[in-house]
């Protein structure tokens, strides 16, 4: 590790240690799982997807490794809002580094109730809406519907005292992107970030001819390897796309530093670790960390905002 080279971010007008963190997904649901990322090298604390009530998810399996990233059915297992709220005091008190909640509601009354409720907590240094779960049987992903999407910004930003981000499913066609980056560009967001699982993968088993997870016959979020190209081109056409000021933080495909590499020349201000986090435990954090700035001493960068976005086209 060369000191001369930080990886050190900004995300919500706060300083994060290290750009790299978890994903609102795995191992981040309970005060221990919050407390060992507090301990870890990540450059931020980000809680699992609250809902107004605690929930148990979805039936198991509902989570399963392949060889090339994941499928999770989870279904928004949570401790509830209130839950995540109080961590934040704890956070504050014994880390120094952001603590970021994501809000999941199952409707849009849920999710302006608890960021109203949430006003007032300092310690909650921004909000992350999830605006594309895929898991929860009959409820839609919000960020597929702009019309919906444009609504719940409306109400968000009438009563949001904290910094707000939404987390986007991934997008697949180019008039969408352009879609969605004129309704998000339309709100003071602080950030977006680039992608939640893709939704509605299907993974089987061909020796027991069956399906891998039990939730909604066998459908889930894919995560991982796989995702890795849809992510990139998320993070690169949103960050072409959106204002100056909406910072876009890369999700999707990272295991190692060259993957979070590529994500920040694509554009993201930051890098959340999913599927490697969940397999590697919270060592990832400061393994990725290393092998990034590695690849940056040798091609001489300094911090980050010397290659974000410099993607070259031929
Ligand atoms: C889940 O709990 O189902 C995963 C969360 C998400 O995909 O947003």
């Amino acid at each position: 590790m060369s000191s001369s080279v930080s990886i050190e971010t900004k995300i919500a007008g706060a300083v994060l240690p290290s750009c790299l963190y978890n994903a609102s997904g795995p191992l981040c649901s309970t005060e221990d799982e919050l407390h060992a990322l507090g301990k870890s090298a990540a450059g931020a604390i980000l809680s699992k997807s609250a809902t107004r009530e605690k929930r148990q998810g979805n039936e198991e399996p509902r989570y399963v490794e392949t060889p090339w990233g994941s499928i999770n059915s989870m279904g928004l297992p949570n401790e509830g809002y209130e839950y995540y709220a109080a961590f934040a005091e704890q956070a504050a008190a014994a880390y120094d580094k952001p603590y970021i909640m994501s809000v999941s509601g199952l409707s849009h009354e849920d999710n302006i109730h608890m960021i109203k409720a949430l006003s007032g907590n300092k310690n909650v240094t921004a909000i992350e809406l999830n605006l594309s779960c895929p898991n929860v049987p009959g409820k839609p992903q919000t960020g597929y519907d702009p019309e919906q999407t444009r609504y719940i910004l409306d109400k968000v930003f009438e009563v949001a005292e904290h910094p707000v981000g939404v987390k986007l499913p991934p997008y697949f066609d180019i008039p969408h992107f352009e879609a969605m980056a004129e309704i998000l560009n339309a709100f003071p967001l602080s950030f977006v970030t680039c992608i939640n699982s893709v939704g509605n993968g299907l993974v089987i088993d061909p020796d027991r001819e069956s399906v891998v997870i039990k939730p909604k016959s066998g459908f889930g979020g894919i995560g991982g390897d796989f995702v890795k190209p849809t992510a990139l081109a998320n993070v690169r056409k949103f960050y072409t796309l959106l204002d100056e000021q909406i910072a876009v933080i890369g999700c999707g495909g990272v295991k190692s530093g060259m993957d979070a590499f590529e994500h920040i020349l694509c554009g993201a201000s930051a890098v959340q670790v999913g599927t490697q986090y969940m397999r590697e435990g919270t060592n990832c954090f400061a393994r990725i960390g290393r092998e990034l700035e590695e690849i940056m001493s040798r091609k001489g960068y300094k911090d980050i905002g010397s290659f974000k976005g410099r993607l070259k086209d031929l």
